[in-house]
Parts: C-alpha cells; structure tokens; sequence
C-alpha cells in the first residue's frame, strides 16, 4: 500500500521535476516494490492461529478441549433416555490450533479433487448448514450420487457415521469422497504430490506438524481436526435447557412437549442434547418418485433385518439443511414431520418385508401439533461458531462453495 502511495507521487512530480531520467529511475524502483511485496505478502498471510476455535480452550501446550455447559451434565449412554440435562458423547478434541486451521484451509481447497474443481465444502457448504441444499449431492463432472450430503455440524461427537453408519471415525469417512470416482475422484500419489509440490502447504504443515515432507496422515487429521471443531450447543433450546425458561417461546416450548412426549416418541431416536442416539433405526421412510429402495444399513453391514435401517441424524441446525432424509425425500421440515404421523409403514413399498422400528407408531398428532414441532426444530438453529471461510487458499484456487455449482439462490 505504501509503495503504491509513493508511486503515484512519484507520477506526480514526475511532470514538475527537472532531472527526468533520475526521477523515472526512484519511481521505477517503487513500482517494483509493490509486485515483490505481494510474493511475499502471499506466502506470509497464510499464517496459521494460534488460537483454538470458539467454545474450544487451550488446556495444555498445543491442544483445544471443548468447554461446554453439557460438561456439567451425564452423559446420556449411562443415565437412559436423556432429558434435557442428560450429558453429550465425547467429542474428538485435543488438537492444537494450528492443525484445526491447516484443515480449515484443505476442507475449502478444491487442489484436494482430481481436476481442482471440488473441494469438501462444495458439498458441505456453511451456508448450508454443512450441507448442499440438493436432494443428492453432486460430484466431480456433476456425477449424481445416491444421497444427500448431511450436515457436519457437531459430527465430532460421532462415533456411527453415514447414513447407514458404515463408518466409525472420521478419518476412515473421508478416504470415501476424496479417492471415489464420482466424488472428488483423487489418488493417494497424486494428493500428495500437489501438496508437497505448494510451498505455502509445505511451510504449514511445518508449523502445524513440525518439520518433514507432508505426509497423508498429517491431511487426514488436519480435515478431522477442523471438522470436529464445528460446534454448535448454543441454541435457544439449549439456554432453555440450561435453565432458562424464557429462551423458548410459547410455541416452541409446545413443540419441545410434544417432541419429547411418549405420544410422538421424536426424543426416543432424536435424543438430547445431540438430538441422536446414533442408532440404526429403520422407518419407512418413501422415496423419491422413480427411485429405487435404499436399502440403507441392510446393505453395509449384510444384516437382513437392518434393511431399510438409517443411523438417526441429528436435528441441531436442521432449519438449514432442506431437502430432508437419506436422499431429499421431504422438501420441507413441515412434510418430514408430518411423515411420522401417517401410521406404522404407510410408506414401505408392498414387496418389502421391513422390520419398522417399535417407536414408529401411529401418534395422531393434531395438525396443530406438527407444526408446533416445526416450530421447535427452528429452536435448534445454533451457528454462532461459524469458523471463518477462507478467502484465499494456498492452492491460490476458488474456495469450493455449494452455490456456485448449484445455481440455487436459496432453499
Ligand atoms: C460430492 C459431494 C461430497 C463431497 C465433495 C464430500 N462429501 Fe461428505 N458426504 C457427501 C454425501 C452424499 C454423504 C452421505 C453419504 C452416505 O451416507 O452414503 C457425505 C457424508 C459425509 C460425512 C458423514 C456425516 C454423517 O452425518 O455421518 C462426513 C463426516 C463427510 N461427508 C465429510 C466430508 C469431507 C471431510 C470431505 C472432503 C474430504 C467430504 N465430505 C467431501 C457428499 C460429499
Ligand atoms: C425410531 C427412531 C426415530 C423416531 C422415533 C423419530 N425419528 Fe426422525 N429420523 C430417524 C431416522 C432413522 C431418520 C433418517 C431416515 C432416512 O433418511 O430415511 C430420521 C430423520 C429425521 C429428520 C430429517 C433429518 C435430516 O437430516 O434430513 C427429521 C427432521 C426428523 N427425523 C424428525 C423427527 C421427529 C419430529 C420425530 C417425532 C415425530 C422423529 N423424527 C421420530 C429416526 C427416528
């Protein structure tokens, strides 16, 4: 900025001065000083914090543990069903903020897909919810997969992952997108190649790692790293739940009775405080017009009567991720709910023999009801631990973002 100030003075008093030739040579020398200070300016902005995300605290040398009101609370595997002061499952924690941040910078970077045009947040886009706004996601050349992208809001504290919870860790999970054909169709060799060949990369693997050539492990934890550090605890319900009563209003706070009631039997699958048991649960769910059954858990894990069987999503930002269920089957969070009240099965096709879940009944909930329950899962709308979208990546692409592929305004 400073030279550039200088230059344009130096143009000024370029036309006044006497001696030309010298001033040209001064003011030559300032128009260089700009263009080697943005090479140097680059590398340098890339600097990685040393700060741990919102809600995380520096316990020791190097590593983030998450502070939240539910640390005071049990957790919900030992103390039943879980009322509203039932405690969460542990999170991924204890990685130090530089690695969070590096992952921060791959999740954006589209250098992580075959041909530079994917990145993780293509499909699991902030502005989403974490998600894409799509029934099913699309991949690399616009291949359209079998399912929707779900949210990753507070997917750190998941140990049962994918929709037929195939997967237990989320290193394990993300060797699924970054190597499938259809997803962001990378190779192991070529990854790290493009990596090591960016100085930028190299220079913050350093600090993140400490010294060496980056090594695939090192991505792999930086990714998890930053995923499991979106956190989000601090909706209206939760101040509800920690005891402050006028944090819902009347008509959430209806929504929540009947959420919670053994009439409707949402709280049994959707449990507090992670609003999932992380259970396999087969509901009946219809598909979309023209396709074919998915038979979810059936398939994965080769049980038969797990067909038909999704692991219970969480609803914690639920208003922001439309189109709802395995593959968009409900646009709409008034439709989704109102699913649960259309009896045992009504859905299933007639050739399918499913084994539906005890808590999936008939609950005869008045229209009144459904929408009071709308009303509430807008309570669950917590982003204030949104993390920062980079605007340069040290790959210098286009951080990945949902809208630009799907032409959606919004959803
Ligand atoms: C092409 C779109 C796409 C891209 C790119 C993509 N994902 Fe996904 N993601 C999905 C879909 C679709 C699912 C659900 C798949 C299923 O369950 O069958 C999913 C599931 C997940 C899950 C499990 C969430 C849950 O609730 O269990 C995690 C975690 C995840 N992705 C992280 C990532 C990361 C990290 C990257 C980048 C390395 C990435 N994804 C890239 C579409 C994508
Ligand atoms: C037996 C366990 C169970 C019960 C009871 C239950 N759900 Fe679900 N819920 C699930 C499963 C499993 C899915 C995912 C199913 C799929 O995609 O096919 C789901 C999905 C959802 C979704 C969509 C989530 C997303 O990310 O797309 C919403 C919203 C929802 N449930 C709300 C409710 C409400 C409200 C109730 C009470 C009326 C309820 N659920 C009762 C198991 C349950």
């Amino acid at each position: 900025m400073m030279s550039v100030l200088m230059w344009r003075s130096c143009l000024s008093k370029l036309s006044l001065s006497g001696p030309r030739a010298r001033a040209l040579g001064l003011c030559t020398f300032f128009l260089w000083l700009p263009l080697s200070l943005t090479a140097d300016e680059h590398r340098h902005s890339f600097e990685l914090t040393t700060t741990c995300p919102a809600g995380f605290k520096l316990i020791e040398e190097r590593r983030c543990k998450l502070n939240s009101l539910y640390d005071n609370y049990r957790s919900p595997h030992d103390s039943g069903v879980g009322g509203p002061r039932a405690g969460l499952p542990k999170i991924r924690d204890g990685f130090s903020p530089q690695v969070i941040d590096l992952g921060r910078y791959l999740f954006f970077d589209p250098l992580l897909s075959a041909d530079n045009s994917i990145a993780c947040s293509s499909c699991h886009d902030p502005d989403y919810g974490f998600a894409d706004g799509l029934g099913r996601a699309r991949g690399i050349n616009n291949a359209v997969l079998d399912r929707s992208a779900p949210s990753l809001w507070n997917i750190g504290f998941f140990d049962t992952l994918l929709w037929d919870g195939s997967k237990s860790s989320l290193e394990e999970q993300l060797i699924g997108p970054l190597y499938a054909d259809n997803e962001m169709g990378n190779r192991p060799d070529q990854l790290i190649a493009d990596l090591r060949s960016n100085a930028i990369y190299q220079d913050l693997f350093t600090v993140a790692f400490g010294p060496g050539e980056i090594q695939l492990d090192q991505v792999y934890t930086a990714i998890t790293a930053f995923e499991s550090s979106l956190v989000s605890l601090n909706s209206r319900y939760d101040f509800y739940a920690h005891g402050l009563q006028t944090a819902l209003s009347p008509s959430e706070l209806e929504g929540l009775n009947v959420f919670r009631s053994f009439v409707s039997r949402c709280g049994e699958c959707h449990t507090p405080p992670l609003f999932s048991n992380q259970e396999i649960a087969i509901i009946g769910v219809p598909e979309p017009k023209g396709r074919p059954f998915d038979p979810g858990a059936g398939a994965s894990s080769g049980i038969p009567s797990q067909r038909g069987g999704f692991r219970v999503p969480s609803l914690r930002n639920i208003a922001k991720t439309a189109p709802y269920m395995h593959q968009g089957n409900f646009e709409s969070l008034r439709d989704t709910v109102a699913f649960y009240n259309g009896g045992r099965g009504h859905a299933v096709p007639e050739d399918e023999n499913l084994l539906i879940h005890w808590h999936i009944w008939d609950p005869d909930l008045r229209e009144e009801e459904l929408d009071r329950l709308v009303d509430f899962l807008h309570a669950l709308t917590d982003e204030g631990f949104m993390p920062e979208i980079p605007k340069r990546l040290p790959s210098g692409l286009t951080p990945g973002r949902a809208m630009n592929r799907n032409n959606l305004t919004s959803r």
